[in-house]
Protein backbone atom coordinates (compact mmCIF):
# COMPACT_ATOMS: atom_id res chain seq x y z
CA UNK A 1 0.00 0.00 0.00
CA UNK A 2 1.38 3.44 -0.60
CA UNK A 3 2.81 5.17 2.21
CA UNK A 4 1.22 9.09 3.17
CA UNK A 5 3.98 11.72 2.81
CA UNK A 6 1.68 14.03 5.03
CA UNK A 7 1.61 13.68 8.41
CA UNK A 8 -1.79 15.57 10.27
CA UNK A 9 0.11 16.30 13.58
CA UNK A 10 -1.93 19.20 15.14
CA UNK A 11 -5.68 19.57 15.35
CA UNK A 12 -7.34 20.82 12.48
CA UNK A 13 -10.79 21.61 11.53
CA UNK A 14 -12.70 22.29 7.95
CA UNK A 15 -15.91 23.26 6.87
CA UNK A 16 -16.65 22.29 3.31
CA UNK A 17 -19.87 23.54 1.29
CA UNK A 18 -23.04 23.18 1.06
CA UNK A 19 -25.31 20.35 -0.01
CA UNK A 20 -25.43 20.61 -4.25
CA UNK A 21 -28.69 18.01 -3.87
CA UNK A 22 -30.13 19.63 -1.35
CA UNK A 23 -29.22 23.13 -2.74
CA UNK A 24 -31.11 21.97 -6.25
CA UNK A 25 -33.91 20.99 -4.22
CA UNK A 26 -34.04 24.19 -2.37
CA UNK A 27 -34.59 26.25 -5.28
CA UNK A 28 -36.79 23.62 -6.85
CA UNK A 29 -39.13 23.51 -3.99
CA UNK A 30 -38.66 27.39 -3.14
CA UNK A 31 -40.63 27.76 -6.67
CA UNK A 32 -43.13 25.19 -6.35
CA UNK A 33 -44.24 26.93 -2.91
CA UNK A 34 -46.32 30.49 -2.64
CA UNK A 35 -44.36 33.56 -1.25
CA UNK A 36 -40.85 34.09 -0.03
CA UNK A 37 -38.58 31.52 1.05
CA UNK A 38 -34.75 31.67 2.50
CA UNK A 39 -32.16 29.47 1.51
CA UNK A 40 -29.18 29.38 3.60
CA UNK A 41 -26.24 27.21 3.23
CA UNK A 42 -26.39 27.33 -0.57
CA UNK A 43 -23.59 25.89 -2.46
CA UNK A 44 -22.64 28.28 -4.90
CA UNK A 45 -20.93 26.44 -7.04
CA UNK A 46 -21.70 26.66 -10.86
CA UNK A 47 -24.35 23.21 -11.02
CA UNK A 48 -26.92 25.14 -8.17
CA UNK A 49 -26.37 28.75 -9.50
CA UNK A 50 -27.45 27.44 -13.04
CA UNK A 51 -30.38 26.09 -11.23
CA UNK A 52 -31.44 29.43 -9.68
CA UNK A 53 -30.67 31.10 -12.60
CA UNK A 54 -32.82 28.98 -14.80
CA UNK A 55 -35.68 29.41 -11.69
CA UNK A 56 -35.05 33.09 -12.38
CA UNK A 57 -35.57 32.90 -15.85
CA UNK A 58 -39.13 31.17 -14.68
CA UNK A 59 -40.18 33.62 -12.72
CA UNK A 60 -39.07 33.15 -9.36
CA UNK A 61 -37.37 36.94 -7.70
CA UNK A 62 -33.86 35.99 -6.21
CA UNK A 63 -31.82 38.18 -3.63
CA UNK A 64 -28.32 37.39 -2.64
CA UNK A 65 -28.27 37.98 1.12
CA UNK A 66 -24.34 37.21 0.98
CA UNK A 67 -22.34 34.12 1.81
CA UNK A 68 -24.79 31.64 0.30
CA UNK A 69 -27.77 33.02 1.91
CA UNK A 70 -30.52 33.87 -0.69
CA UNK A 71 -34.32 35.27 -0.38
CA UNK A 72 -36.29 33.89 -2.91
CA UNK A 73 -40.13 35.03 -3.74
CA UNK A 74 -42.10 32.67 -6.00
CA UNK A 75 -45.52 33.88 -7.99
CA UNK A 76 -46.76 30.22 -7.05
CA UNK A 77 -45.69 27.30 -9.26
CA UNK A 78 -49.42 28.08 -11.01
CA UNK A 79 -47.57 31.76 -12.13
CA UNK A 80 -43.79 30.54 -13.21
CA UNK A 81 -44.17 31.40 -17.42
CA UNK A 82 -41.82 29.79 -20.16
CA UNK A 83 -38.46 31.17 -20.17
CA UNK A 84 -37.77 34.37 -23.34
CA UNK A 85 -34.23 31.94 -23.77
CA UNK A 86 -32.87 28.14 -23.53
CA UNK A 87 -32.20 26.87 -20.31
CA UNK A 88 -28.42 26.31 -19.52
CA UNK A 89 -27.90 23.70 -16.61
CA UNK A 90 -24.14 23.49 -17.14
CA UNK A 91 -22.64 20.21 -15.92
CA UNK A 92 -25.32 19.42 -13.62
CA UNK A 93 -27.35 16.32 -14.25
CA UNK A 94 -29.54 16.55 -11.00
CA UNK A 95 -30.67 20.80 -12.07
CA UNK A 96 -31.70 19.17 -15.90
CA UNK A 97 -33.27 16.04 -14.84
CA UNK A 98 -35.30 17.42 -11.91
CA UNK A 99 -36.48 20.43 -13.32
CA UNK A 100 -37.52 18.42 -16.63
CA UNK A 101 -39.86 17.14 -14.10
CA UNK A 102 -41.64 19.74 -12.73
CA UNK A 103 -41.43 22.15 -15.86
CA UNK A 104 -43.27 18.97 -17.61
CA UNK A 105 -46.16 19.02 -15.22
CA UNK A 106 -47.07 22.82 -15.25
CA UNK A 107 -49.65 23.33 -18.37
CA UNK A 108 -48.67 26.94 -18.94
CA UNK A 109 -44.54 26.29 -19.46
CA UNK A 110 -42.49 25.88 -23.16
CA UNK A 111 -39.12 25.50 -22.59
CA UNK A 112 -35.69 23.79 -24.04
CA UNK A 113 -33.40 22.72 -21.22
CA UNK A 114 -29.81 22.02 -22.68
CA UNK A 115 -26.61 21.89 -20.44
CA UNK A 116 -22.29 21.54 -21.67
CA UNK A 117 -20.69 19.16 -23.43
CA UNK A 118 -20.46 16.32 -20.78
CA UNK A 119 -24.46 16.81 -20.05
CA UNK A 120 -25.51 16.50 -22.92
CA UNK A 121 -23.68 12.89 -23.29
CA UNK A 122 -25.82 11.48 -20.57
CA UNK A 123 -28.93 9.30 -20.87
CA UNK A 124 -32.59 11.06 -20.58
CA UNK A 125 -34.60 8.24 -21.18
CA UNK A 126 -34.85 7.11 -17.97
CA UNK A 127 -36.97 10.04 -17.40
CA UNK A 128 -38.30 10.80 -20.63
CA UNK A 129 -40.08 7.45 -20.97
CA UNK A 130 -42.27 7.26 -17.36
CA UNK A 131 -42.55 11.38 -17.61
CA UNK A 132 -44.66 10.06 -21.38
CA UNK A 133 -46.33 7.52 -19.60
CA UNK A 134 -47.52 10.20 -17.49
CA UNK A 135 -48.70 12.29 -20.39
CA UNK A 136 -45.51 15.03 -20.40
CA UNK A 137 -44.55 16.14 -23.91
CA UNK A 138 -41.12 15.51 -23.51
CA UNK A 139 -38.90 15.22 -26.78
CA UNK A 140 -35.20 15.01 -27.27
CA UNK A 141 -34.20 17.85 -29.79
CA UNK A 142 -31.76 15.78 -31.84
CA UNK A 143 -33.51 12.72 -31.16
CA UNK A 144 -31.26 10.74 -29.23
CA UNK A 145 -32.56 10.46 -25.79
CA UNK A 146 -29.99 13.27 -24.62
CA UNK A 147 -30.06 17.00 -24.10
CA UNK A 148 -31.02 19.44 -24.97
CA UNK A 149 -34.84 19.07 -24.24
CA UNK A 150 -38.15 20.42 -25.23
CA UNK A 151 -40.55 20.17 -22.92
CA UNK A 152 -44.25 21.40 -23.84
CA UNK A 153 -45.94 21.76 -20.24
CA UNK A 154 -49.13 19.22 -19.78
CA UNK A 155 -51.66 18.39 -17.09
CA UNK A 156 -49.62 14.82 -16.23
CA UNK A 157 -52.10 11.64 -14.79
CA UNK A 158 -51.64 10.32 -11.84
CA UNK A 159 -48.72 7.68 -12.02
CA UNK A 160 -47.19 4.63 -10.27
CA UNK A 161 -43.66 3.75 -11.27
CA UNK A 162 -41.44 0.48 -10.33
CA UNK A 163 -38.05 2.06 -11.38
CA UNK A 164 -35.40 -0.29 -12.35
CA UNK A 165 -32.82 1.74 -11.28
CA UNK A 166 -31.99 2.93 -8.14
CA UNK A 167 -31.76 6.50 -8.82
CA UNK A 168 -32.75 9.54 -6.54
CA UNK A 169 -33.10 11.62 -10.01
CA UNK A 170 -35.14 9.71 -11.94
CA UNK A 171 -37.60 9.26 -8.47
CA UNK A 172 -37.09 13.06 -8.00
CA UNK A 173 -37.80 14.12 -11.36
CA UNK A 174 -41.41 12.10 -11.31
CA UNK A 175 -42.01 13.36 -7.55
CA UNK A 176 -41.14 16.65 -8.93
CA UNK A 177 -43.67 16.13 -12.05
CA UNK A 178 -46.35 15.12 -10.04
CA UNK A 179 -46.33 18.24 -7.79
CA UNK A 180 -46.34 20.56 -10.41
CA UNK A 181 -49.55 19.07 -11.45
CA UNK A 182 -51.33 17.97 -8.32
CA UNK A 183 -51.68 14.78 -9.07
CA UNK A 184 -50.79 11.41 -6.94
CA UNK A 185 -48.13 8.91 -7.51
CA UNK A 186 -46.82 5.95 -6.09
CA UNK A 187 -43.07 4.56 -6.67
CA UNK A 188 -41.11 1.54 -5.87
CA UNK A 189 -37.30 1.76 -6.18
CA UNK A 190 -34.74 -1.74 -6.03
CA UNK A 191 -32.30 -0.11 -3.18
CA UNK A 192 -32.64 3.20 -1.42
CA UNK A 193 -31.44 6.15 -3.19
CA UNK A 194 -31.12 9.77 -1.67
CA UNK A 195 -34.33 10.56 -0.23
CA UNK A 196 -33.99 14.32 0.01
CA UNK A 197 -37.11 14.93 -1.80
CA UNK A 198 -39.13 12.99 0.63
CA UNK A 199 -37.43 15.00 3.24
CA UNK A 200 -38.57 18.53 1.53
CA UNK A 201 -42.09 17.17 0.95
CA UNK A 202 -42.45 16.20 4.90
CA UNK A 203 -40.74 19.59 6.05
CA UNK A 204 -43.07 21.55 3.88
CA UNK A 205 -46.21 19.87 5.15
CA UNK A 206 -46.78 17.56 2.29
CA UNK A 207 -48.45 13.95 2.56
CA UNK A 208 -46.11 11.44 2.02
CA UNK A 209 -46.31 7.50 3.10
CA UNK A 210 -44.61 4.89 2.91
CA UNK A 211 -45.56 1.00 2.48
CA UNK A 212 -41.79 0.19 3.10
CA UNK A 213 -38.32 1.87 2.74
CA UNK A 214 -38.92 0.90 -1.30
CA UNK A 215 -42.03 2.35 -1.78
CA UNK A 216 -43.82 5.30 -1.35
CA UNK A 217 -46.67 7.60 -2.19
CA UNK A 218 -47.38 10.96 -2.52
CA UNK A 219 -50.87 12.95 -2.53
CA UNK A 220 -52.30 16.12 -2.78
CA UNK A 221 -52.98 18.86 -1.74
CA UNK A 222 -49.52 20.39 -2.38
CA UNK A 223 -50.67 23.73 -1.20
CA UNK A 224 -46.77 24.43 0.02
CA UNK A 225 -45.68 27.75 1.62
CA UNK A 226 -42.46 29.57 1.35
CA UNK A 227 -40.05 28.39 3.79
CA UNK A 228 -36.71 28.57 5.74
CA UNK A 229 -34.06 26.09 4.05
CA UNK A 230 -31.32 25.29 6.07
CA UNK A 231 -28.38 23.44 3.87
CA UNK A 232 -25.84 21.28 6.01
CA UNK A 233 -22.19 20.75 4.66
CA UNK A 234 -22.48 18.33 1.71
CA UNK A 235 -21.11 14.39 2.67
CA UNK A 236 -19.95 13.64 -1.06
CA UNK A 237 -17.50 17.12 -0.39
CA UNK A 238 -16.63 15.93 3.10
CA UNK A 239 -15.66 12.75 1.79
CA UNK A 240 -12.69 13.72 0.11
CA UNK A 241 -11.29 15.07 3.20
CA UNK A 242 -12.52 12.35 5.46
CA UNK A 243 -10.23 9.83 3.44
CA UNK A 244 -7.46 12.51 3.06
CA UNK A 245 -7.66 12.23 7.19
CA UNK A 246 -8.01 8.41 7.14
CA UNK A 247 -5.06 8.15 4.89
CA UNK A 248 -2.83 10.90 5.90
CA UNK A 249 0.32 9.41 8.65
CA UNK A 250 0.34 11.54 12.27
CA UNK A 251 -2.16 10.89 15.27
CA UNK A 252 -4.30 13.82 15.42
CA UNK A 253 -8.03 13.99 13.84
CA UNK A 254 -9.16 16.03 11.32
CA UNK A 255 -12.43 17.71 12.15
CA UNK A 256 -15.05 18.45 9.61
CA UNK A 257 -17.81 20.44 10.63
CA UNK A 258 -21.55 20.59 9.91
CA UNK A 259 -21.76 17.76 8.01
CA UNK A 260 -25.20 16.08 6.08
CA UNK A 261 -25.78 12.77 7.73
CA UNK A 262 -28.94 11.53 6.12
CA UNK A 263 -29.18 7.49 6.43
CA UNK A 264 -29.17 6.86 2.80
CA UNK A 265 -25.70 8.63 1.99
CA UNK A 266 -23.65 8.07 4.90
CA UNK A 267 -22.45 4.88 3.06
CA UNK A 268 -19.00 6.25 2.65
CA UNK A 269 -18.28 6.53 6.81
CA UNK A 270 -19.65 2.57 6.96
CA UNK A 271 -17.40 1.82 3.53
CA UNK A 272 -14.40 3.64 5.71
CA UNK A 273 -14.87 1.95 8.93
CA UNK A 274 -15.42 -1.59 7.47
CA UNK A 275 -11.84 -0.85 5.52
CA UNK A 276 -10.61 -0.14 9.48
CA UNK A 277 -11.02 3.73 9.48
CA UNK A 278 -12.06 5.48 12.68
CA UNK A 279 -15.05 8.09 12.66
CA UNK A 280 -16.98 9.84 14.99
CA UNK A 281 -19.73 11.52 14.50
CA UNK A 282 -20.32 13.87 17.34
CA UNK A 283 -22.82 17.01 17.91
CA UNK A 284 -25.77 15.28 16.07
CA UNK A 285 -28.90 16.89 15.20
CA UNK A 286 -31.93 18.13 13.11
CA UNK A 287 -32.07 20.84 10.28
CA UNK A 288 -35.10 20.64 7.84
CA UNK A 289 -35.80 17.05 8.18
CA UNK A 290 -31.89 15.88 7.74
CA UNK A 291 -29.52 14.49 10.26
CA UNK A 292 -26.48 16.80 11.05
CA UNK A 293 -23.21 15.95 12.52
CA UNK A 294 -19.50 17.00 12.46
CA UNK A 295 -16.92 14.18 12.05
CA UNK A 296 -13.57 13.58 13.49
CA UNK A 297 -11.59 11.45 11.27
CA UNK A 298 -8.13 9.94 12.76
CA UNK A 299 -5.42 8.46 10.67
CA UNK A 300 -6.07 4.25 10.14
CA UNK A 301 -4.44 1.58 9.05
CA UNK A 302 -6.64 0.52 5.94
CA UNK A 303 -7.66 -2.57 4.40
CA UNK A 304 -9.50 -4.09 1.54
CA UNK A 305 -12.94 -4.93 2.35
CA UNK A 306 -16.09 -6.11 0.65
CA UNK A 307 -18.55 -3.83 -0.37
CA UNK A 308 -21.74 -4.83 -1.17
CA UNK A 309 -24.54 -4.04 -3.74
CA UNK A 310 -26.61 -2.50 -1.55
CA UNK A 311 -24.15 0.05 -0.27
CA UNK A 312 -23.86 1.14 -3.68
CA UNK A 313 -26.36 3.57 -4.09
CA UNK A 314 -25.16 5.29 -0.66
CA UNK A 315 -21.96 5.94 -2.06
CA UNK A 316 -22.39 6.06 -6.27
CA UNK A 317 -20.90 9.73 -6.27
CA UNK A 318 -18.33 8.81 -3.40
CA UNK A 319 -16.81 5.72 -5.73
CA UNK A 320 -13.06 7.95 -7.05
CA UNK A 321 -12.43 8.81 -3.83
CA UNK A 322 -12.83 5.25 -2.05
CA UNK A 323 -10.53 4.03 -5.33
CA UNK A 324 -7.80 6.64 -3.74
CA UNK A 325 -8.56 4.86 -0.31
CA UNK A 326 -7.75 1.50 -1.96
CA UNK A 327 -4.38 2.85 -3.01
CA UNK A 328 -3.73 3.18 0.48
CA UNK A 329 -5.25 -0.06 1.84
CA UNK A 330 -3.64 -3.40 2.28
CA UNK A 331 -4.94 -5.92 -0.23
CA UNK A 332 -5.88 -3.06 -2.21
CA UNK A 333 -9.56 -2.62 -4.13
CA UNK A 334 -12.58 -4.00 -5.46
CA UNK A 335 -15.52 -2.26 -6.79
CA UNK A 336 -18.47 -4.06 -8.36
CA UNK A 337 -22.43 -3.74 -9.31
CA UNK A 338 -21.83 0.21 -10.19
CA UNK A 339 -22.54 -0.01 -13.78
CA UNK A 340 -24.89 3.64 -13.14
CA UNK A 341 -21.06 4.71 -12.64
CA UNK A 342 -21.03 4.98 -16.49
CA UNK A 343 -23.73 7.28 -16.67
CA UNK A 344 -22.01 9.97 -14.43
CA UNK A 345 -20.08 13.17 -15.20
CA UNK A 346 -18.02 11.17 -17.05
CA UNK A 347 -17.63 7.32 -16.96
CA UNK A 348 -16.56 6.99 -14.04
CA UNK A 349 -15.07 3.22 -14.21
CA UNK A 350 -13.41 4.25 -17.69
CA UNK A 351 -12.19 7.53 -16.33
CA UNK A 352 -10.71 5.94 -12.99
CA UNK A 353 -9.50 2.87 -14.83
CA UNK A 354 -7.56 4.82 -17.36
CA UNK A 355 -6.14 7.04 -15.22
CA UNK A 356 -5.17 4.43 -12.83
CA UNK A 357 -3.40 2.70 -15.72
CA UNK A 358 -1.42 6.25 -16.15
CA UNK A 359 0.12 5.86 -12.36
CA UNK A 360 1.15 2.61 -13.12
CA UNK A 361 -1.63 0.63 -11.40
CA UNK A 362 -2.67 -2.98 -13.01
CA UNK A 363 -6.30 -2.28 -12.91
CA UNK A 364 -8.95 -4.92 -14.11
CA UNK A 365 -12.22 -3.54 -15.40
CA UNK A 366 -15.41 -5.14 -15.79
CA UNK A 367 -18.94 -4.30 -16.58
CA UNK A 368 -19.98 -2.47 -13.51
CA UNK A 369 -16.85 -2.17 -12.35
CA UNK A 370 -12.86 -2.45 -11.58
CA UNK A 371 -10.51 -4.57 -8.90
CA UNK A 372 -6.89 -3.90 -8.19
CA UNK A 373 -4.56 -5.53 -5.32
CA UNK A 374 -2.08 -3.93 -3.67
CA UNK A 375 -0.37 -1.33 -4.89
CA UNK A 376 3.27 -0.65 -3.83
CA UNK A 377 3.89 2.48 -5.92
CA UNK A 378 2.47 4.91 -8.63
CA UNK A 379 4.47 7.24 -10.81
CA UNK A 380 4.48 10.80 -11.97
CA UNK A 381 1.97 11.30 -15.13
CA UNK A 382 -0.63 13.70 -16.22
CA UNK A 383 -4.45 12.78 -15.53
CA UNK A 384 -7.40 13.32 -17.57
CA UNK A 385 -10.24 14.93 -16.06
CA UNK A 386 -13.16 14.26 -18.69
CA UNK A 387 -15.05 17.07 -17.29
CA UNK A 388 -15.64 15.59 -14.47
CA UNK A 389 -15.21 17.02 -10.93
CA UNK A 390 -15.10 14.18 -8.86
CA UNK A 391 -12.28 12.46 -11.06
CA UNK A 392 -9.98 16.04 -10.37
CA UNK A 393 -10.47 16.15 -6.96
CA UNK A 394 -10.16 12.19 -5.90
CA UNK A 395 -6.12 12.44 -7.78
CA UNK A 396 -5.45 15.93 -6.34
CA UNK A 397 -6.39 14.11 -3.31
CA UNK A 398 -4.16 11.20 -4.36
CA UNK A 399 -1.05 13.55 -5.14
CA UNK A 400 -0.88 15.78 -1.92
CA UNK A 401 -1.20 12.57 0.15
CA UNK A 402 0.96 10.50 -1.86
CA UNK A 403 3.79 13.52 -3.20
CA UNK A 404 3.96 12.44 -6.60
CA UNK A 405 3.79 15.26 -8.75
CA UNK A 406 -0.16 15.00 -11.21
CA UNK A 407 -0.31 17.58 -13.62
CA UNK A 408 -3.91 17.73 -14.91
CA UNK A 409 -5.45 18.53 -18.29
CA UNK A 410 -8.41 20.97 -16.75
CA UNK A 411 -9.21 21.41 -12.88
CA UNK A 412 -12.38 23.96 -13.40
CA UNK A 413 -14.75 21.32 -13.18
CA UNK A 414 -14.07 21.41 -9.60
CA UNK A 415 -15.90 24.61 -9.26
CA UNK A 416 -19.26 22.91 -9.91
CA UNK A 417 -19.21 21.31 -6.37
CA UNK A 418 -16.82 22.45 -4.17
CA UNK A 419 -15.57 26.16 -4.61
CA UNK A 420 -12.44 26.69 -1.89
CA UNK A 421 -11.65 22.62 -2.78
CA UNK A 422 -7.90 23.22 -3.71
CA UNK A 423 -7.64 26.37 -0.52
CA UNK A 424 -8.49 23.53 1.92
CA UNK A 425 -5.93 21.41 0.35
CA UNK A 426 -3.10 23.48 0.33
CA UNK A 427 -3.39 24.71 3.89
CA UNK A 428 -2.37 21.54 5.06
C1 LIG B 1 -28.39 13.00 -7.08
C2 LIG B 1 -28.56 11.66 -7.31
C3 LIG B 1 -27.50 10.75 -7.76
C4 LIG B 1 -26.12 11.39 -7.63
C5 LIG B 1 -26.10 12.82 -8.07
C6 LIG B 1 -27.07 13.64 -7.25
C7 LIG B 1 -29.54 13.80 -6.62
O1 LIG B 1 -27.72 10.41 -9.10
O2 LIG B 1 -25.17 10.64 -8.37
O3 LIG B 1 -24.80 13.37 -7.91
O4 LIG B 1 -29.33 14.92 -6.13
O5 LIG B 1 -30.66 13.33 -6.74
P1 LIG B 1 -28.69 9.18 -9.47
O6 LIG B 1 -29.93 9.41 -8.74
O7 LIG B 1 -28.94 9.27 -10.94
O8 LIG B 1 -27.95 7.96 -9.07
Amino acid sequence: MLKPQIKLSAKKEIYVPGDKSISHRSVLFSALAQGKSEIHGFLEGEDPLHTLNCFASLGLSVESLGKGSYSVQSPGKQNLKSPAGVLDFGNAGTGIRLSAGLLAGLPQITATLTGDASLCKRPMARIMNPLREMGADIISVEGNDRAPLRIVGKQLKRYSYTSPIASAQIKSALVLAALASEISIDYKEPEVSRDHTENMIRFLGGNIKHHSPLHFTVEPPYHFEGAKFVIPGDISSAAFYIVFGLCAGGTEPLLIRNIGLNPSRVGIITVLRNMGGKIEVTAKRQECGEEIGDLLVYPSKLNRSVITEDLIPSIIDEIPILTVAGLFSEGGFQISHAEELRAKESDRIQSMVSNLERLGVTVKESKDGYEFGEVKEIKPCAIETFMDHRIAMSFAILSKLSGVELTFDDTSWVDTSFPGFFEILKSF
